[in-house]
């Protein structure tokens, strides 16, 4: 009677031995036999009665072998499945874990900002036009009638692609005003968003790379008159309804006449105070009526068709709405830095 019991402890020890589970099934088969709840050696343990007692000893630690080859049969075969790319909980990790929360982006201060100028034009009838950061010399200077020597060209403002002095990074979105000029007829009415470069010194107040957006609207009779009452408009947009705008006298080569435009944001915080340098006035444009000899560049009649066009820097409004004191946060793409705007998304 216990040879028998002893015959199968010593065969289910050989089965244990000779299994060779290879797929993640079979090991689970062999948990379950030998492993599990209900595995078929813990029975065993009962039949101990039927052993005699000078051998009761020898027949508990014969069970308890049998256990730990099972346990550590598994535990092999788990090894090398899961180093064999097969996915099996492997220890350490817990796979029934809940996942956490995906963490939701957030748009970048300056395509908020950005945005909001973009719909503030779209309301009265601009539409958006967008083009390359790398341009030619034409679409960049020439045609915005800056002449082949005019300082702007320099290398020193200007990045220009290695080994070309024709293809450059674009110094403004005014480009696009070439672009779209020589591919469409008056009316137009476009603002165009972008990315544009200039060789300058990185300080907390300047950077090589910022954004504007631009605008144009070329149609028969367009006035300067025009021009200021939808550039009051977009500043009691922006910066609330009581917003007061002033336009000083300035120089552009692509307008004439030309002005910039400031808005008065005031004196009250500490902020407001250093990007206005303490006159309560943000420049916040470069506008003016397009040069004839831009329109003629582009192939519209000086004669019939009069336009203006601006062009607004993004940073410094951003650095205004948000409180922001250096404009290279804008550009270091660190997570402490940009996670701050996901509640505006
Ligand atoms: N391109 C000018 C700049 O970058 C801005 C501007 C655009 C001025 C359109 C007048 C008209 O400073």
């Amino acid at each position: 009677m216990s040879d028998q019991v002893f015959g199968k402890v010593s065969d289910l020890l050989n089965e244990i031995e000779s299994a060779q589970p290879a797929t993640n099934e079979e090991l689970e088969t062999f948990r379950i036999r030998f492993l599990g709840t209900k595995n078929i050696i813990k029975p065993l343990f009962a039949e101990i009665r039927q052993v005699p007692d000078s051998e009761k000893k020898a027949f508990g630690q014969k069970l308890n072998e049998l256990k730990q080859a099972a346990r550590n049969k598994y535990n092999v075969c788990l090894e090398s499945l899961s180093s064999n790319g097969h996915e099996v909980e492997s220890s350490g990790i817990d796979l029934t874990l809940p996942a956490g929360p995906y963490e939701i982006g957030a748009r970048h201060p300056v395509s908020i900002v950005m945005n909001e100028m973009i719909e503030i034009f779209q309301r009265i009838g601009f539409t958006v036009a967008e083009d390359r950061e790398i341009e030619d010399d034409w679409h960049n200077f020439t045609a915005m009638n800056t002449p082949e020597h005019h300082p702007a060209r320099d290398m020193q403002d200007t990045f220009y692609l290695q080994g070309s002095d024709k293809m450059l990074l674009r110094t403004h979105t005014s480009s696009v005003q070439a672009r779209v000029m020589t591919s469409q007829k008056p009316p137009i009415r476009i603002i165009a968003p972008g990315r544009v470069f200039r060789n300058e010194t990185v300080s907390a107040r300047s950077h090589c790379q910022f954004h504007q957006v631009e605008g144009l609207y070329v149609d028969k009779g367009v006035s300067f008159a025009d021009m200021k009452q939808t550039l009051l408009y977009f500043a009691r947009e922006m910066y609330g309804p009581e917003t007061k705008i002033r336009l000083r006298p300035s120089f552009f080569p692509f307008t004439e006449p030309s002005a910039e435009m400031d808005a008065w944001l005031g004196t009250d915080t500490e902020v407001t105070r250093r990007l206005t340098k303490g006159t309560g006035w943000l420049e916040v444009l470069g506008c003016g009526m397009v040069d004839p000899n831009v329109l003629e560049n582009c192939g519209i009649d000086s004669e019939i068709y009069t336009g203006y066009a601006f062009g607004i820097g993004i940073e410094r409004s951003a650095m205004q709405k948000y409180n922001i004191s250096d404009i290279r946060l804008f550009f270091e793409n660190d997570n402490r830095f940009l996670s701050q705007f996901r509640s505006v998304l």
